[in-house]
């Protein structure tokens, strides 16, 4: 379905009340394989689950092995090792941005943990659990909860593999006891490396709390070998409390760190353009607390492809006629939409805070990656289609659905005031640019906190998750591209932010291994069990600063994050897209969008 760019709230209305009718949906689709081979399981091509890559090349790898043991598995890498075959491990659904999955070259072998996915042993009275690799946060929680025991702290959508989760040093949000980051919590790793001849090419080693390789291979990057099994300390299975408070952004700056001090399991969605912060006050509370609330966030929910295509279209034509307008409109609709649907907190029709439920039910969520989704809607999508219709993950490439940018990096508590300020400053300066967030449910800050892992974070931060249009043109500038880019070098440049190792464009790894303190004794753990660099690809080398190449300097370039503009045509000087300084850090070198005369909005000085 196509829409022309809404004029009037008539057409505002009409997908508000679209919106209603098909959010929800009971059957959902098993998300596609991230590898697909010509003939069987070899000449495959890889990507991620969004289906582009930041550099949109295509991964190509000579074959596929799928092992269902760990005796299969070390097999594989032995095997490869003896000829020299480059290797990186794919996951069930390969959820990373970047090129991390990647092999080097066209003819490495990817080995998938998709079966290697059993649960091994839980020990209550150890509170331990072991899994192969392969595992889901989703298998991993309910089993954990099966035997009344809980992983306190993870990240917040169910679809990730353990081994996937910790080699990107993924997190959910606290500043308590260790922190948020799942990696601070590995009692114990099973790792199969390259080996020599007289290891038969293949060396497994099991590393244990107090074992400094465990430093470097709790967030690795996939580079030093397969992780085929994780132990992991958890808690007694206990309760939560969670409301969410809507404030001005005013002394957002000012209460950020003490907000997070004060809850266990804090958060906070951010509304620059609406000036607005959503508190998530998020506590535990003893187990006899009544409740038995159910968080499944909204955005990751089955959701029709009509809907995903009628946002999408409305976004693209809200781009190209640069109505920033309708675009703040619109935005507001998708923030009263998850404020009224409690972000998709339910508790048997409760309506209002707090919600209390079990920490297996309320840390993650994901029901579009399940077969069934809660049954709520049923109705609703039967009045509108007839039948129920098949619902998607929002950006899921088969669908015309969500297509995004994702910038998120963290920001050292010492300076995030200084930084909030900033982008607020911005925001005085353009009060629109930043609504197209809002479609994206706002800029989500979580807590983290300072690793004893060599690529986990430095010191105690604040996580920025930023989340934005992307065009399907990569020569097709953004609506306030430049607003964007600066917040992003304001960022990295200004206050030294650290890239998530999963998301991101390429400039987030611009020298970003000169950020690490012990990024040397992480290269000495590699050298020493990856030698001739098998799990290494020209993605993990540049990162790692081994070879130059992350931003390449072409036309258009800057659009893409790949690199920081230096001359006008790394923008889109045809449409008028210019490099500029920015405006609160006037270091800043971005594509800025000149007066054009006869357009809906006009910007710039
Ligand atoms: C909807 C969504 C929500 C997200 N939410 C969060 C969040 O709340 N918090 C957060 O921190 N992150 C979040 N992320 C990012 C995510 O945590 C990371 O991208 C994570 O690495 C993806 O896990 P995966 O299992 O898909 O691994 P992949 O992306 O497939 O793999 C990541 C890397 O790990 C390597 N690898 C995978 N398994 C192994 C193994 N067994 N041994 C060695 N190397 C291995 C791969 O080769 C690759 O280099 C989210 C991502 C999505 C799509
Ligand atoms: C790790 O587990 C311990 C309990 O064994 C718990 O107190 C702590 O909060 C956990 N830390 C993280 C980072 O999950
Ligand atoms: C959510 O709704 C409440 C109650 O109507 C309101 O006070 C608050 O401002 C809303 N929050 C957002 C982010 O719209």
């Amino acid at each position: 379905m196509s829409l022309s760019y809404p004029r009037n709230g008539v057409v505002g209305g009409l997908l508000l009340s679209k919106c209603l009718f098909l959010l929800f949906l009971t059957v959902c689709c098993t998300p596609e394989e991230p590898i697909q081979c010509k003939s069987e399981n070899t000449d495959c091509t890889i990507t991620n689950s969004y289906g582009t890559f930041p550099d949109r090349s295509v991964c190509r790898a000579h074959n596929v092995v799928y092992p269902t043991t760990e005796e299969e598995l070390i097999s594989a890498v032995a095997s490869a090792t003896k000829k020299g075959s480059k290797i990186k491990v794919a996951t069930r659904y390969s959820h990373s941005i970047p090129k991390l999955v990647c092999p080097s070259g066209q003819d490495g072998l990817l080995i998938s943990t998709k079966y290697l996915n059993r649960v091994l042993k839980i020990d209550k009275e150890a509170k331990t659990i072991t899994v192969e690799a392969g595992v889901t946060m989703k298998e991993l929680i309910n089993e954990a909860a099966n035997a009344g025991l809980a992983l306190p702290y993870t990240p917040y959508w169910l679809g990730l593999t353990i081994g996937g989760l910790l080699s990107t040093g993924s997190h959910g949000s606290t500043l308590w006891v260790k922190g948020s980051a799942v990696h601070d919590n590995v009692s114990e790793l099973k790792i199969v490396s390259p080996g020599s001849p007289e290891d038969g090419y293949v060396k497994v080693r099991v590393l244990k709390d107090g074992d400094e390789d465990l430093d470097a291979a709790k967030v690795s990057l996939g580079v030093l070998g397969v992780l085929s099994q994780v132990t992991l300390r958890l808690e007694p299975l206990f309760k939560r409390s969670i409301t969410y408070k809507t404030e001005s952004d005013s002394d957002l700056a000012d209460e950020i760190v003490s907000f997070g001090r004060k809850h266990e399991f804090a958060d906070i969605i951010w509304y620059p353009s609406q000036q607005k912060a959503v508190y998530r006050v998020d506590d535990r509370v003893p187990t006899s607390t009544s409740g038995d609330a159910l968080y499944d966030f909204i955005p990751f929910r089955p959701t029709s492809s009509q809907l995903l295509e009628i946002i999408r279209s409305a976004e693209e034509a809200l781009e190209s006629s640069h109505n920033a307008e309708w675009k703040c409109i619109f935005g507001k609709l998708v923030t009263s939409y998850l404020n009224i649907s409690a972000y998709g907190l339910t508790d048997d029709g409760k309506r209002g805070y707090p919600m209390v439920g079990y920490q297996n039910r309320l840390q993650a969520s994901g029901s579009c990656l399940a077969e069934k989704a809660e049954g709520e809607v049923e109705l609703e999508v039967e009045e509108e289609d007839g039948d129920a219709e098949k619902g998607y993950c929002p950006w899921d490439p088969r669908v015309k659905g969500e297509f995004f940018f994702q910038t998120t990096l963290s920001i050292g508590l010492s300076s995030v005031k200084n930084f909030i300020q900033d982008v607020q400053e911005l925001v005085k300066l353009q009060p629109k640019a930043l609504c197209g967030l809002e479609l994206y449910n706002g800029i989500l800050m979580r807590y983290v906190t300072a690793s004893s892992a060599y690529l986990g974070k430095e010191e105690d931060a604040v996580d920025f998750d930023i989340t934005y249009y992307r065009s399907h043109d990569a020569m097709t500038p953004r609506l306030y591209e430049d607003i964007i880019e600066e917040i992003e070098q304001m960022a990295l440049i200004k206050y030294g932010a650290l890239p998530h190792w999963g998301k991101n464009r390429n400039i987030a790894f611009d020298g970003v291994i000169k950020k690490y303190k012990n990024a040397d004794k992480f290269l000495a753990v590699k050298k020493l069990y990856d030698p001739i660099g098998l799990f290494s690809s020209e993605w993990t080398d540049q990162v790692l600063g081994l070879q130059g190449g992350i931003t390449t300097f072409k036309e258009g370039c800057a659009l893409e994050g790949l690199c920081i503009c230096q001359e006008d045509i790394h923008c889109a000087p045809s449409k008028g897209y210019f490099c500029t300084s920015g405006k609160v850090f006037k270091d800043a070198k971005v594509c800025s969008r000149q007066n054009q005369v006869g357009d809906v909005l006009v910007d710039i000085k």
